[in-house]
């Protein structure tokens, strides 16, 4: 469902997860509208902001110096009470009193959702693809994704230095929520001998314990062993230091267990994450001051396309088989 309303006013709000470069997205998204002579305010908090109505009205130098900055300066959260009909029906009824016609939404499939409620009641809304993970079906890309490979890349780069100290094995936890890009990008920057993602299924014996003793065999003395965080609800037992003991008990290479965790959501922003953020954020504003609702921008083959929301949230993104492989052939 696509609608068509006269746009004076908009809100931009980030929702869920927070991602390095959300910051470079709110700044186009209000220069954008300024240079449009649109009136804009910025929601802190999210959804919950907007039905508190915790928002200014935004100028120009309000925004300079934030795509600098990680995380987001709008602040985020995941709302429990604007998923339900009061929630929804409260959020309208703000954006009604306060004259906001339209709304950008930055964030991942879940924020999405809301977007799309929102939209059907009645006040437009665009979404603009924010998450490490990179697991938005429709766009090629989400803001923050290539900051947290590099964040996890000097983390795991460092971790490689005291394992060739010691001949040891690192096991590492990645995030990645469902999804595997994380895991697998990282994996293969970093050089790791195996990487376990919830897309593809792995065997112990061939895939870890007889990799790692062919490796040693060749003289190698470090080796990293990636797990996405989303390999742990298939099997929770699993665990990377439970995993780390099983390894140096089968194999006789000492192996230690580390969980990355929420230091891959923060730092400043790279150039990738700043440029995608930017572009997204203008074609966002420009969909809304046509008076086009319910889209999301994305990026496909490096260009800035839209899509219903709805059509949006059925898609399913695919881990590149391709990369998942090229990963276990290099890593000899
Ligand atoms: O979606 C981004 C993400 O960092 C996931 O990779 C992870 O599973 C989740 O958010 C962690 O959520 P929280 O910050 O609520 O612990």
């Amino acid at each position: 469902m696509s609608e068509k309303m006269d746009i004076r006013k908009i809100g931009v709000l980030t929702s869920g997860g927070d991602a390095p470069g959300m910051n470079a997205a709110v700044r186009a998204v209000v220069r954008t509208a300024l240079s449009k002579g649109l009136e804009v305010v910025t929601i802190n908090n999210g959804y919950e902001g907007l039905m508190n109505r915790d928002f200014k009205v935004c100028g120009l130098r309000d925004v300079s110096e934030i795509i600098v900055k990680g995380g987001t300066v709008l602040f985020s959260a995941r709302s429990k009470r604007f998923n339900s009909p009061e929630g929804i029906a409260q959020a309208v009824s703000v954006c009604r009193e306060e004259g906001i016609d339209g709304l950008v939404v930055i964030g991942g499939d879940g924020s999405f959702r809301g977007a799309k409620d929102l939209s059907e009641a009645g006040v437009p809304c665009v979404g603009i693809p924010g998450t490490i993970d990179n697991d938005i079906a429709c766009s090629d890309y989400t803001i923050g994704f290539d900051t947290a490979l590099n964040t996890a890349m000097v983390m795991i780069d460092a971790l490689r230095d005291t394992m060739q100290s010691h001949g040891r094995c690192s096991v590492v936890q990645v995030m990645g929520r469902h999804a595997g890009h994380l895991a697998v990008n990282v994996g293969i920057a970093c050089g790791a001998c195996a990487i376990l993602v919830p897309e593809y299924s792995y065997d112990f014996d061939k895939d870890i314990k007889e990799r790692l003793i062919a490796l040693r065999d060749t003289g190698k003395r470090n080796y990293i062993i990636i797990v996405a965080e989303g390999v742990m609800e298939d099997d929770p037992l699993l665990g990377v230091h439970k995993l780390a003991d099983r390894i140096t008990n089968e194999t006789g290479i000492e192996a230690r267990g580390t969980i990355l965790g929420h230091i891959q959501r923060g730092g400043s922003p790279t150039t990738r994450d700043r440029v995608i953020g930017t572009n997204l954020g203008r074609h966002a504003v420009e969909l809304l001051a046509n008076g086009c609702g319910n889209r999301v921008v994305a990026v496909q083959n490096d260009n800035i396309v839209d899509y219903d929301i709805q059509e949006a949230l059925a898609m399913k993104k695919v881990l590149s088989k391709e990369l998942y492989e090229t990963a276990k052939i290099v890593s000899i």
